[in-house]
C-alpha cells in the first residue's frame, strides 16, 4: 500500500505538462496545451491539457484524468506502476507501508473510507466475494438438470454458457452458505449485503438474493465480475432481477458483455445495442459476437459515449413496438450531444413480435447483418419522427416541426450533422437556412476546434452545477446552506456532493489549485468517482472570465426551489385536517413564494 499523503505530495511535484509532453507534443492554446489526441486517431486537436488543474481531457474521445491517469493508460502500467514511475522521474522514494488488511491482487490502493461510501468494505474483497459466488452458480448450472433443460430449450448450447458464465441459483433461501461457511457472521454478512449477493433483514435475519433463477454474470471494462443479471426459469416476477447499486456496479454505466465485444467490435467497426441478456448471447451464439446491452435501464449518455469510444458506428436494435419507439427516442436524445462528426448512430426497429434472440434464431445471422445495414441513420430517424407529429401541409404544423425540432438541434455538437439537418429541415418546413438559423438561433458549432465558446450546457441538477463550481473554487462550501444539503431528494449527485462538500471541510488548508488533484485521488476508488472525473472534465474549459458569484446564486437558488417544492408536495399530500398550525402557515408561506 501507498499512504494516501505520499500520492498526494507526488502529484504536488510532478507538472502533468511534462509527464505528457514526453510522449505527446503539446501546442499552448491560452492557458492550456493541445495535441491530436493520442487515445483515438483524429486529425484536428481535441485532446487539451490544463496546467492549472493539472488535468487532461479529450473532447474528441471523453479520455481525462491526471498524471497518475495518463501513465497508465498512455503507458499501460497498472496504478503501483504509474507512480513508481513518476516518482522515479522526479527523484521522491516510495515509502513501502504494511497494508491494514491483506490484499489479493495488491496492485491498487483500496481507500478503506466510509465517507466515500464504501462502509469499510475494500473493492478487492467485495469482487472476491462476487468471484466467489459466480463459480458457485455455475457449478450449480451443472448439477440442475432442470436449469440445462430450461437454456437448451432456449436454443442455448453448452459452449455459449460456458462462454457468458452463466450459472444457477438454485432455490432455497440460503444456497450461498455451501460457498461461504461464515455466510451468518456479522462482517461477511454485510459484506455479501454490500456486494448485493445478499439481503439482510431488519431483525438479523438475511437471505439470498437471487433464488431459483439463471445467472448473468456482469464484467466491467476490466474484465472483473460485478453483478449479476437473474432470470426466472418459467413465470415469475421480475422477470430478471439484477445487482442493486453497489460500489462495484453502478447500471447506467455498465453494459452486459462490452467487455468480452471489444475485438469483435473493433473488427466489425461498429457495436449493436439490444435490450435484453439472451438477445446477446443468442447473437453471439449465431457469430454476431458485437452486440451489447443495457442492463434494464435506458441508455444513458455515459453508455453512447463509451461505445463511441469503441467503435464509429452504433446500432441502437429495439422491438417494433411503441414502448421500443419510445426507448430509441430517447435513445437518441441522449446520443445528441455524443456524436462527432465522423460517428455515426443508427436505429433498427425489429418486426412486431421479434427481438434480436428471436429473429436471429429463425433467420440466422446473415438476415440479421442485412437489417443492421439498413439501419436508420439518427438524422433520418429525428425527422421522421418529427414529421409524423405534424401535419407538414399546414403553415401551423411545419412551425411546429421547426419548434419541435429547436431543442434537439441545439444540443448537437457535430457541425456536419447539424449543418446536414438545417437544410434538410429548411427544405422540409419551406424555408430558407439562414430564415431557419434566425429563427431558431441556433448558433452552428463551429467547424475546426473553439468548441469551448459553445453555450455552456447546463448540468441537469443544482447538486451537479454546485459540484461543478466547487471543483471550480472550494471557497464557496463555506457559504452552502448545510441544511438545505442535508435535503434528501433523491438525485443521484447529492451523495457525490455531500461527499465532496466533506472532503472540503476535511482539508481546509488545501490550496485552491490543489483542491481538484486531491479530489481526484480522494474520490479514486469512490462511486462518486465517475461523477468527479466528468465534472473535472465539464469545467476544464472554465476561465476567469466566469462569473462563479452568479453560477453559484443560480444553483442555489435552484436547490432551494427543488426544496420548497418538494416540502409543498409532502404537505400537500397529507389531508389538511391532520396539519398543525404551524405546518399550515409554512404551507401558506410556501406557496406565497412560487
Ligand atoms: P424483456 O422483457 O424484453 O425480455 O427484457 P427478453 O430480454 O426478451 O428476455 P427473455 O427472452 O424473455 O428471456 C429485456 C431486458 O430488460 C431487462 C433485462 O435486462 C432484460 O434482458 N429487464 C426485463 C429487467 O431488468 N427486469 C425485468 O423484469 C424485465
Ligand atoms: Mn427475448
Amino acid at each position: 500500500m501507498i499512504p494516501q499523503s505520499f500520492i498526494q505530495d507526488l502529484l504536488g511535484r510532478v507538472d502533468i505538462v511534462d509527464v505528457i509532453e514526453r510522449d505527446v507534443p503539446l501546442r499552448k492554446a491560452g492557458a492550456n496545451y493541445t495535441a491530436c489526441c493520442p487515445f483515438h486517431s483524429e486529425k484536428t486537436a481535441s485532446f487539451t491539457v490544463a496546467p492549472a488543474k493539472q488535468f487532461y481531457h479529450c473532447f474528441g474521445c471523453g479520455a481525462h484524468g491526471n498524471a497518475i491517469g495518463f501513465v497508465m493508460e498512455h503507458g499501460g502500467m497498472s496504478f503501483v506502476e504509474a507512480i513508481h514511475d513518476l516518482a522515479g522521474r522526479v527523484g521522491m522514494q516510495v515509502p513501502v507501508q504494511e497494508p491494514a488488511f491483506p490484499s489479493r491482487g495488491g496492485d491498487k490502493s483500496p481507500t478503506e473510507n466510509s465517507a466515500i461510501g464504501h462502509a469499510g468494505h475494500s473493492l478487492e474483497r467485495l469482487l472476491e466475494a462476487v468471484d466467489v459466488a459466480a463459480r458457485y452458480y455455475r457449478e450449480q448450472l451443472r448439477r440442475s438438470e432442470r436449469a440445462i433443460s430450461y437454456l437448451k430449450q432456449r436454443g442455448m448450447t453448452g459452449e455459449t454458457a460456458a462462454r457468458f458464465a452463466i450459472g444457477y441459483a438454485p432455490a432455497g433461501w440460503r444456497g450461498l452458505e455451501a460457498a461461504f461457511p461464515d455466510y451468518a457472521a456479522a462482517s461477511r454478512s454485510s459484506q455479501l449485503a454490500a456486494a448485493g449477493l445478499v439481503v439482510e433483514s431488519g431483525e438479523g435475519g438475511r437471505y439470498d438474493r437471487f433464488r431459483d433463477r439463471i445467472m448473468f454474470p456482469i464484467l466491467d471494462l476490466k474484465g472483473r465480475i460485478v453483478a449479476f443479471g437473474g432470470r426466472v426459469l418459467e413465470q415469475g416476477e421480475p422477470k430478471y432481477l439484477n445487482s442493486p447499486e453497489t460500489p462495484l456496479f453502478q447500471k447506467g454505466r455498465e453494459l452486459y458483455n462490452l467487455f468480452a465485444a471489444r475485438r469483435a467490435i473493433r473488427e466489425a467497426g461498429r457495436v449493436v445495442v439490444v435490450e435484453g441478456y439472451m438477445d446477446v448471447v443468442a447473437l453471439a451464439q449465431h457469430g454476431i459476437g458485437y452486440a451489447v446491452a443495457a442492463l434494464g435501464t435506458a441508455v444513458t449518455a455515459f453508455h453512447i459515449q463509451k461505445l463511441l469510444r469503441h467503435a464509429d458506428i452504433v446500432v441502437f436494435c429495439f422491438d417494433g413496438d411503441k414502448a421500443g419507439r419510445k426507448a430509441a427516442w430517447r435513445a437518441l436524445e441522449e446520443s445528441l450531444a455524443q456524436l462527432q462528426d465522423g460517428k455515426q448512430v443508427s436505429f433498427l426497429f425489429l418486426p412486431e413480435g421479434e427481438d434480436p434472440d428471436s429473429y436471429v434464431r429463425k433467420a440466422g445471422r446473415k438476415a440479421f447483418e442485412g437489417l443492421l445495414d439498413q439501419a436508420l441513420p439518427l438524422s433520418v430517424f429525428l425527422l421522421r419522427e418529427l414529421e409524423a407529429r405534424t401535419d407538414l401541409t399546414t403553415s401551423e404544423g411545419r412551425a411546429r416541426l421547426v419548434r419541435d425540432a429547436k431543442p434537439l438541434l441545439t444540443r448537437l455538437v457535430a457541425p456536419g450533422l447539424t449543418l446536414m439537418l438545417l437544410k434538410q429541415l429548411a427544405e422540409i418546413s419551406g424555408t430558407s437556412q439562414g430564415e431557419l438559423e434566425d429563427l431558431l438561433k441556433i448558433r452552428r458549432p463551429a467547424f475546426p476546434s473553439s468548441r469551448e465558446k459553445a453555450p455552456r450546457p447546463r448540468p441537469a441538477s443544482p447538486q451537479h452545477w454546485l459540484i461543478q463550481i466547487l471543483m471550480h473554487d472550494p471557497g464557496y462550501a463555506r457559504k452552502l446552506d448545510r441544511a438545505l444539503l442535508a435535503q434528501q431528494f433523491g438525485h443521484a449527485e447529492e451523495g457525490a456532493l455531500r461527499a465532496l462538500v466533506e472532503f472540503i471541510d476535511a482539508h481546509p488548508h488545501l490550496e485552491k489549485e490543489r483542491v481538484v488533484p486531491s479530489a481526484i485521488v480522494y474520490f479514486q476508488d469512490s462511486p462518486h468517482r465517475s461523477l468527479i472525473y466528468k465534472t473535472q472534465s465539464e469545467t476544464l474549459a472554465w476561465d476567469d472570465g466566469i462569473d462563479l458569484e452568479a453560477e453559484f446564486t443560480g444553483a442555489l437558488a435552484r436547490l432551494r426551489e427543488m426544496h420548497r417544492k418538494q416540502r409543498m408536495a409532502s404537505l400537500h399530500s397529507r389531508p389538511l385536517s391532520t396539519l398543525t398550525a404551524e405546518e399550515k402557515r409554512e404551507l401558506q408561506r410556501l406557496a406565497l413564494l412560487s
